[in-house]
């Protein structure tokens, strides 16, 4: 199959070119490093982006914007979906498969605003499409470390989550991509429940990061609804095999 994957240079996105590619499918990267910038404000957009999805059976959408705040977030991922599906549906590319965050509508959070949008447009438009909802990647401690993390001391955010790891996600991806579309959202999560806060610190032990790491409580209805749960999936359609702890170990 000939795959495209928006997003393709990222973290999960690098690893599902690689999935896609050790079992034998021909890839499609889309993303500013390979000269496509999918949040450009462009009439000709649709026209170029359409004209590199010729031939393409399924769009994977792996995008990301590093943002906290809703308006941003919800620009990014409303216009770059819907450039997408506009130039899928002209090429016709038969399926839309987009990665998106567990628990998103249970919780008020100012990125998910733009993720629950993606989902909207996905689920509305004119591409049949599969939604798999992954929780917290195993390497989402070490990028919340990355931004937490002031002199010697770094805070972790308390919460429960049940963290999977992104190479798992990307084989998930990599096999429902050349699967039929589900029209259907599936939730993905690792084998165990962890506190994101004890994530972080070993992660900061593990990687020589700050000396000293203080779990915080989150605060606002955020805070109230992730520490009941919302993002912690009881019954989740997949699971990942590889827990946090095999994860360190194994880096
Ligand atoms: N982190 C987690 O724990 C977690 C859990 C569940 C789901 N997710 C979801 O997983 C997805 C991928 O996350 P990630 O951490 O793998 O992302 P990432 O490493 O930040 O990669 C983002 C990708 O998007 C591309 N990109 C950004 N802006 C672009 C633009 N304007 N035009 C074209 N390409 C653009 C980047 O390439 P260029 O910079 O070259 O453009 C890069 O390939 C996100 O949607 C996130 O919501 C994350």
């Amino acid at each position: 199959m000939r795959v495209a994957v928006a997003g393709g240079t990222g973290l999960v996105g690098a690893l599902t070119v690689a999935e896609l590619e050790r079992a034998g499918h021909e890839t499609v990267v889309l993303a500013r490093s390979t000269g496509v910038d999918l949040a450009r404000d462009a009439d000709t957009l649709t026209e170029d982006l359409a004209k590199r999805l010729v031939g393409v059976d399924v769009v994977i959408d792996v995008l990301n914007v590093m943002t906290r705040d809703a308006t941003e977030s919800a620009e990014f991922f409303g216009r770059t979906t819907a450039a997408l599906l506009a130039a899928e549906d002209s090429a016709g590319v038969g399926h839309h498969l987009v990665l998106s965050i567990v628990g998103i509508d249970r919780v008020p959070h100012d990125y998910y605003v733009g993720k629950l949008r993606q989902e909207e447009l996905v689920t509305a438009g004119p591409v049949p499409w599969t939604i798999l909802r992954a929780a917290q990647f195993h390497e989402f401690a070490g990028q919340l470390l990355g931004g937490l993390t002031f002199g010697p001391i770094g805070l972790a955010p308390r919460m429960p989550v049940r963290p999977v790891a992104a190479a798992e996600v990307a084989a998930h991806l990599a096999r429902l991509a050349v699967e039929p579309p589900r029209r259907a959202t599936l939730d993905l999560a690792g084998p165990h429940r962890e506190d994101l806060a004890a994530m972080v610190r070993r992660t900061a032990r593990r990687d020589g990061g700050p000396r000293l790491v203080v779990p915080v409580r989150v605060p606002g209805a955020y805070g109230r609804g992730v520490r009941a749960g919302a993002l912690v999936p009881e019954a989740p359609d997949l699971v990942g095999q590889q827990s946090f702890a095999e994860w360190l170990r194994a880096r």
